[in-house]
């Protein structure tokens, strides 16, 4: 029997206190591979640096609790489409930022995760870069942008392609994907799952699934780095509903 899949979602927020942020970068320092630690000093625009900070720390600390092996030694690589990957396992993780916000998918089938806040700036033209024509008419209100605006960035970056494949290439349903110009699309199903993560913002998922195959089980977890032990505030054991 095929293993059932696992989803694990880990929602965290930066820490604004500069004591835990200079913490959490002395962990940094000797957790955070060489080509990390140049991509940090690269980022100039505000939070930019705090937000890659925070989401390779999470990723080595959960993807080392699956290896069974020390946060620093995950060994993560980048492909040409600048998606990242765990080497020398089948596991796949994805991260988002937005704002304060960084969330973390790892999972045992290839995944994809974004969160966003509202932010009145990113909506101008987007119904027409974004949003297929029926896609636009479906468009009734700014948590319906962020809705979809998830729904398919999770689908692009489970692709790993992210904005190198036209968002218009695939339309959105209800609940699940449906593709219609992009040519790796036509033999994928993907469900895609919204969480309502703020009041405000969004939280999306979504995965390849592939026919046979048993449903994913999703783990959701927030965690607070503000606290100085990486304290795990609340788990919620979602279930896939497809
Ligand atoms: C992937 C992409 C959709 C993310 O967009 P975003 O809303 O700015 O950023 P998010 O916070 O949601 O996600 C960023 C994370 O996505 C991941 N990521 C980057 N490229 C990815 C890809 N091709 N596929 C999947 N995930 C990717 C990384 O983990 C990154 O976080 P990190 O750099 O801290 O590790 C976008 O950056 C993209 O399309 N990149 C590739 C193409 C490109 O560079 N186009 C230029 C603009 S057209």
């Amino acid at each position: 029997m095929t293993p059932r899949p696992h989803i694990s979602i880990d929602q965290t927020i930066i820490p604004d206190d500069a004591r835990r942020l200079g913490q959490l970068k002395s962990i940094a320092a000797t957790t955070l591979s060489c080509d990390e630690a140049t991509r940090v000093r690269r980022l100039r625009v505000s939070g930019a640096a705090d937000a890659f900070i925070v989401g390779r720390l999470l990723a080595r600390q959960r993807l080392a609790e699956v290896i069974g092996c020390s946060p620093a030694d995950v060994v993560i690589s980048i492909d040409r489409f600048g998606r990242p990957s765990v080497e020398g396992t089948p596991l796949s993780f994805n991260l988002s930022h937005s704002g304060r916000h960084v969330v973390l998918a790892v999972a045992s089938i290839p995944v994809g995760i974004d969160c966003q806040l509202p932010d009145p700036d990113l909506e101008a033209g987007f119904e027409e870069t974004f949003a297929t024509q029926r896609e636009q008419w479906d468009i009734s209100s700014p948590e319906s942008i962020y809705t979809l605006w998830t729904r398919k960035e999770a689908i692009l970056k489970c692709l790993g392609t992210g904005f190198h494949t036209d968002p218009r290439s695939i339309e959105l349903g209800d609940r699940s994907a449906v593709a219609v110009a992009h040519p790796d699309c036509s033999t994928w199903t993907i469900s895609v799952r919204s969480l309502q993560w703020s009041h405000e913002g969004r939280l999306a998922v979504a995965w390849r699934r592939l026919p046979g195959t048993p449903q994913p089980m999703i783990t959701r977890t927030v965690i607070d780095l503000c606290n100085d032990c990486h304290q795990v505030s609340n788990v919620e054991r979602l279930h896939a509903q497809y």
